[in-house]
């Protein structure tokens, strides 16, 4: 099937970098928030981003322009999902939230339009059951910043059609990415590795064995991971990581994938890592 017409919902920061990235591999796309400030910062940062590739000299101004050119912006999700062949949805990591937008997905997209879930890892066999095209209902997986990183880990539910998984292979080479397709368990492959790593870099800031920049020394020196655990955390999110770590452990109840009493504690006190200027480390 050919994907022509793309929608992305939700304009925070991964939004706003699959819009990007969609929009200059040269396909239309509609980046739908709820209100217009939230799609007038999303905006903004592609402008910038944008911006920032032209001062490089990677792209000319002429194709930012293109770029710019070939998105469009809108709060009425059902007018904008009307004439789509992919949606990607990338709203926050809350069930409910996604629940209630996969149903209106189902409701208002053409029968044969690809609805996707730029999910960190809710299940998608889950996503899928609440709507009556389970087998069109996939995960597209993308990482910050989405314009840099490669992967898009391509998520099957236990009901996804081939003919959908080999759509959506497709779709991430063409935007210039590498997809690679994982079955649905949680937290998928990457934040099943990812994650225990991360608490477990948190366990040693509470047990006292390092402070966060050795222990971020440790993992880049001696690893050549390009940030450490903990500066890697912040930038994702406590919050984030929190939510994450609490699917892998309900999700296998298994004892290895408890959250550090450090972390719950962090999000507790509203210490997010980087959008809140404070983490592990201070950025504002
Ligand atoms: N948009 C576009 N380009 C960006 C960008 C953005 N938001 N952020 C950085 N860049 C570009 C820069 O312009 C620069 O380009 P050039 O190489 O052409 O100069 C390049 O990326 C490197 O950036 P910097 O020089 O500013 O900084 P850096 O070398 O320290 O790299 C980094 C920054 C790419 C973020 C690097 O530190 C890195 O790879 N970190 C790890 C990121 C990571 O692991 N992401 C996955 C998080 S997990 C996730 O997203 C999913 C989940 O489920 C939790």
């Amino acid at each position: 099937m050919e994907i022509i017409k793309t929608v992305v919902i939700g304009a925070g920061t991964m939004g706003n970098g699959i819009t990007h990235v969609m929009a200059q591999s040269g396909f239309s796309v509609t980046m739908v928030d709820v209100s217009r400030e939230a799609l007038d910062r999303g905006m903004g940062i592609i402008n910038k981003n944008l911006a920032r590739m032209v001062s490089k000299e990677k792209i000319t101004e002429n194709s930012k322009n293109e770029t710019l050119g070939r998105i469009t912006t809108a709060t009425d999700l059902d007018e904008a999902v009307k004439d789509a062949d992919l949606v990607v949805e990338a709203v926050n990591e809350n069930f409910e939230l996604k629940e209630k937008i996969f149903r209106q997905l189902d409701l208002n997209a053409p029968a044969g339009c690809i609805l996707a879930s730029n999910t960190s890892s809710i299940s998608i066999t889950k996503l899928g059951a609440v709507t009556g095209r389970a087998g069109r209902v996939i995960g597209m997986h993308f990482f910050n910043p989405v314009p840099v990183m490669k992967l898009v880990e391509v998520v099957r539910g236990l009901d996804t059609l081939d003919e959908v998984n080999d759509a959506v292979v497709e779709m991430s080479k063409k935007l210039g990415k590498e997809p690679v397709p994982v079955n649905d368990y949680p937290g998928f492959v990457s934040n099943r590795v990812l994650m225990p790593m991360i608490n477990e870099a948190i366990f040693c800031v509470h047990e006292g064995v390092g402070t966060p920049e050795n222990i971020d020394n440790v993992m880049k020196l001696g690893m050549a991971h390009p940030m450490g655990p903990l500066r890697l955390a912040d930038f994702i999110g406590l919050d984030v990581c929190l939510d994450i770590l609490n699917v892998l452990y309900e999700g296998f109840r298994d004892p290895k994938y408890r959250p550090c009493p450090l972390l719950v504690k962090m999000v507790d006190a509203g210490k997010l890592g980087d959008k809140t200027g404070q983490g592990f480390y201070t950025t504002a």
